[in-house]
């Protein structure tokens, strides 16, 4: 039997902006993972079990633009796989589906590694990211790439659109509290809708993007000096941005507002938003009250993790 794993991601800072060439940074969540199991098998076909998403079916009767479908399909392509053997394939995350913690990126990479590990097909993190780039394309419509590479790389990354991958080093660790609205985050819909008030504006939202982009520079040279405490306020900022290009929503906003009063230094959403997922920056003797106030707001989640 072949495994392969992948963590879960979050955006630290510059979503949204990040579509339109403007840098992010995005660090791993490794306390949630997607895992992949495949085995060799006597039964004819390839069978593929995804409890997580109530998936047991044959690779020929998914459609072919179904996202794991496509992976098998695209990989036996790459790798010249024919015919194609019969196999069992087991998916399973504990990355919350349509979060905004990257599920769909970690499962794509966690199953075309244990593919490429299970036909003996060697692929280097920038093949693996390339591929699984394509595949976010069918999740995401016009995805910037961020997910993929964070979960691909799974290091902290400062990424700028259709750039090589520049990692960036944590000064000193800091703790943040995600919390999940348990609203599944629309992010296809949330990128057209900031595409549309572009559209319409370009003067405007492009300074709001390049307020964005100086906020990620900030923080990323907060966050290499050890500075982390001044993400706070950066992070606040963030936020407020966010609400102005209508991605934030009531149920992320009681969140944020939550974790402030509860004594965090800052809160935004994170990711695609109208739903998913938050982040608070925290003092470590803090977090658990922040954990509370957040569950009292109506979070269906809390993760506490460590950055650096
Ligand atoms: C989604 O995790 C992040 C967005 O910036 C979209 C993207 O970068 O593709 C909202």
């Amino acid at each position: 039997m072949t495994t392969a794993s992948a963590p879960g991601k979050i955006i630290l800072f510059g979503e949204h902006a990040v579509v339109y060439g403007r840098p992010a940074l995005a660090v791993p969540v490794t306390q949630v993972h997607a895992d992949v199991d495949i085995a060799a098998s006597d039964r004819p076909g390839i069978w593929i079990h995804a409890p997580g998403i109530s998936l047991r079916s044959e690779l020929n009767s998914l459609p072919s633009d179904h996202p794991i479908a496509a992976v098998i399909h695209n990989f036996f392509f790459l790798a010249r796989v024919s015919p194609f053997p019969p196999l069992k394939i087991h998916i399973s995350s504990t990355i919350p589906v349509a979060s905004g913690l990257g599920s769909g990126a970690a499962v794509t990479v966690a199953l075309v590694r244990a593919l490429a590990v299970h036909f003996n097909f060697p692929m280097t993190d920038e093949e693996v990211n390339a591929f699984a780039y394509e595949i976010e394309k069918i999740h995401h419509g016009t995805p910037s790439g961020i997910d993929n590479t964070v979960i691909t790389y799974a290091k902290p990354v400062y990424f700028v659109r259709g750039q090589p991958i520049e990692t960036f080093t944590v000064g000193q660790p800091f703790t943040l509290v995600i919390g999940d609205t348990g609203i599944p985050a629309p992010t296809k819909e949330s990128v057209g809708d900031v595409r549309k008030l572009w559209e319409a504006d370009k003067e405007k939202w492009e300074e709001v993007f390049d307020r964005i982009g100086r906020i990620v520079k900030e923080a990323r040279k907060q966050i290499e000096r050890g500075k982390w405490k001044e993400l706070g306020g950066l992070m606040n900022d963030n936020h407020a941005l966010l609400q102005q290009m209508t991605v934030s929503s009531p149920e992320l906003d009681r969140l944020v507002e939550a974790a402030r009063k509860a004594g965090a230094l800052g809160a935004k959403l994170s990711g695609g938003g109208r739903g998913g997922n938050m982040i608070a920056l925290v003092e470590p003797s803090d977090a658990e009250a922040v954990v509370r106030s957040l569950k009292e707001a109506g979070a269906k989640s809390t993760i506490v993790t460590k950055i650096g």
